[in-house]
């Protein structure tokens, strides 16, 4: 099935002084999703934004709102997000052992939200294997999360084709989802492994014109993942 590769863009790289202009901006811009990154000073090293935000941003937007929990107890927070008015809930499996991994993406679904799991860029796909198939989304990290305006880490693209492909075996189709350095020199090589939604922070907030970044990511995404599928190659051939 073919679905248009989305673009999230991050809002850790707007304006907070003119928040609610730039979430117009995007929105105008054909955005996908509000991604939200939410850090806690302990998972990842910066503070960034929580819960009185993504209330505020539910009443000021019809976008989904992507939240990214980049915090050490996601099973706390769940459903404080979900009240909140979150859409999707990304927990990192870094933080959840055994168990807990199974019982967050429950616990994210029974508070009425989409559920994703994210990996840091060294910790193996492998880990996804045994909720794959309940995922609404995985999001593979091309960078160190914390921060945005980092370079993409090469070969970040093979995860994502990894994950893409683990999904299909598992007869699973969560979204993959890709966060970290994503611009117009990246976007190719990640739709062309299967990415379906694109995180940018930079690309699109720090450009001149927003909007016409945020379109020029998703006509390279596009144009990769549309040669991928035809040419029947590679992890997008689906
Ligand atoms: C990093 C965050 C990203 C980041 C993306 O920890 O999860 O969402 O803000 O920013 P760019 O696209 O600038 O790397
Ligand atoms: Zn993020």
């Amino acid at each position: 099935m073919y679905e248009p590769v989305r673009i999230a863009p991050s809002i850790l790289s707007a304006d907070f002084m003119d928040l609610g202009r730039d979430i117009a901006l995007i929105e105008q811009a054909g955005a996908g999703f509000v991604h939200v990154d939410v850090m806690d000073g302990h998972f990842v090293p910066n503070l960034s934004m929580g819960v009185p935000l993504v209330k505020q941003l539910a009443r000021a937007t019809e976008l989904p709102l992507d939240v990214h929990l980049m915090v050490s107890n996601p099973l706390d927070q769940i459903p404080w997000f979900a009240e909140a008015g979150a859409d999707s809930l990304t927990v990192h499996a870094e933080v959840l052992y055994g168990d807990a991994l199974a019982q967050a993406v429950e616990a994210i679904h029974a508070a009425g939200c989409k559920a994703a799991v994210s990996l840091k860029p060294k910790t193996p796909v492998e880990v996804l294997a045994p909720v794959i198939g309940q995922l609404d989304m995985v999001l593979i990290m091309s960078v160190e999360p914390g921060f945005s305006g980092q370079s993409y880490i090469e070969g970040s693209e093979r995860r994502v084709a990894q994950a893409a492909s683990m999904a299909r075996a598992a007869g699973a189709s969560p979204l993959i989802q890709v966060d970290g350095g994503i611009g117009v020199a990246t976007a190719a090589r990640v739709a062309a492994a299967g990415a379906d939604v694109l995180v940018c922070g930079n690309a699109v907030f720090a450009a001149d014109d927003p909007a016409a970044a945020l379109a020029a990511v998703r006509a390279e995404a596009e144009a990769a993942r549309t040669y991928a599928l035809e040419a029947g190659e590679g992890a997008a051939a689906r």
